[in-house]
């Protein structure tokens, strides 16, 4: 049987959520990767190092001890963020960012930002600092189809920023316009991007075509072909500017198969996977090691994990739901995969 041997990956963007379901879902995350980045988008939203730390602790309660699993955090800017936190933030190893949400952008971003000035004195901090930035790159403007929406921010509100803080870390997160890609390659290298499992694989027709199918709904939403294309060459690129973020935001099924379902696809038990399986496709397996197990960490200055992992060439079936008490519906779901990792 053919097999791969990876550094053990990290996941550089992830949501966890809280209370039961970050009981259900974080273990599929913990015994994959290494490290993950958490996203701060839970109600109330974790702006503070303080209530990162208590959310590490839950996280820490809520995984399988063994796994040797470590979060780091982003945590949610807003306008009213207090400078000092920046600074807090800059010394406490466990957090490695801030997450810009543009207000109404997607799930939980109420408290987000609403006009980019407001939180320019921080950004100035940060830039001092070196404290990254983690950016969702959609605009809110209704009048902005929803096609555009990241396109139009990066010309609107990425492009200008990048002049205003030019020494500012940016991970574009879950990249997926060819616009964003370019923004991306003609930036210097302390602008990065993750790039999900689900945009690396799909255009907007697994979402649209022949049915919607709501566990294929996420934001940014799929594009169309050339965008995926787009991403594809990236992340196969060898530059080190792409790596993995799975951004798997796993939902109870009633809000996901729901007249007005949420975003986020649960990817977690299946993305390593999926990758694998793209990469395999663009004959690319032998750049996934740094994509997915390399990169991300050396953006953000940590070393490379020691561990290994093993991916099989064996096809199987992803389940129909996962967990718990809480119904939850991977992507994929009653679909075969080719590769599978070893003891998962
Ligand atoms: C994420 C979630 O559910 O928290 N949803 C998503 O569609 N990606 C939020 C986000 O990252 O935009
Ligand atoms: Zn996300």
């Amino acid at each position: 049987m053919k097999t791969l041997t990876l550094t053990r990956p990290d996941d550089w963007h992830l949501h966890l959520r809280d209370g039961a379901l970050l009981a259900q879902a974080a273990p599929f995350s913990a015994c994959r990767f290494g490290r993950a980045l958490v996203m701060p988008n839970l109600k109330p939203p974790v702006t503070t190092v303080a209530a990162a730390l208590a959310y590490r602790d839950r996280i820490l309660k809520a995984v399988p001890p063994d796994c040797g699993f470590t979060p780091y955090f982003s945590l949610y800017l807003t306008e009213n963020t207090a400078p000092a936190e920046i600074a807090r933030a800059a010394a406490e190893p466990c957090v490695l960012g801030f997450k810009l949400y543009p207000a109404g952008a997607t799930t939980h971003s109420d408290a987000g930002v609403r006009r980019l000035e407001a939180v320019y004195p921080l950004l100035e901090a940060m830039e001092e600092l070196g404290v990254v930035l983690q950016v969702h790159g959609e605009v809110t403007d209704p009048d902005i189809d929803i096609f555009d929406r990241e396109a139009v921010f990066i010309e609107r509100e990425l492009v200008p920023l990048r002049r205003r803080f030019p020494d500012l870390k940016i991970v574009l997160e879950h990249v997926t316009t060819a616009e964003g890609v370019a923004f991306v390659q003609q930036s210097p290298p302390q602008v990065a991007a993750t790039i999900t499992p689900q945009h690396l694989r799909y255009n907007r027709n697994a979402l649209l075509a022949g049915g919607i199918r709501p566990h294929y709904y996420c934001l940014p939403v799929l594009k169309r072909e050339k965008h995926r294309q787009a991403l594809l060459a990236a992340a196969t690129s060898g530059s080190p500017k792409f790596f993995l973020g799975t951004d798997s935001a796993p939902h109870p099924r009633p809000a996901k198969e729901n007249a007005c379902g949420c975003a986020g696809c649960f990817t977690a038990p299946l993305a390593l996977e999926m990758y694998a399986e793209v990469f395999e496709h663009a004959g690319a397996l032998d750049r996934l090691e740094d994509f997915a197990s390399g990169f991300g960490a050396d953006f953000y200055g940590l070393p490379r994990n020691r561990e290994k992992v093993r991916l099989l060439r064996k096809s199987w079936e992803v389940p129909q739901t996962l967990g718990g008490e809480i119904p939850l519906v991977p992507l994929r779901a009653g679909e075969t995969l080719p590769w599978r990792l070893h003891d998962a």
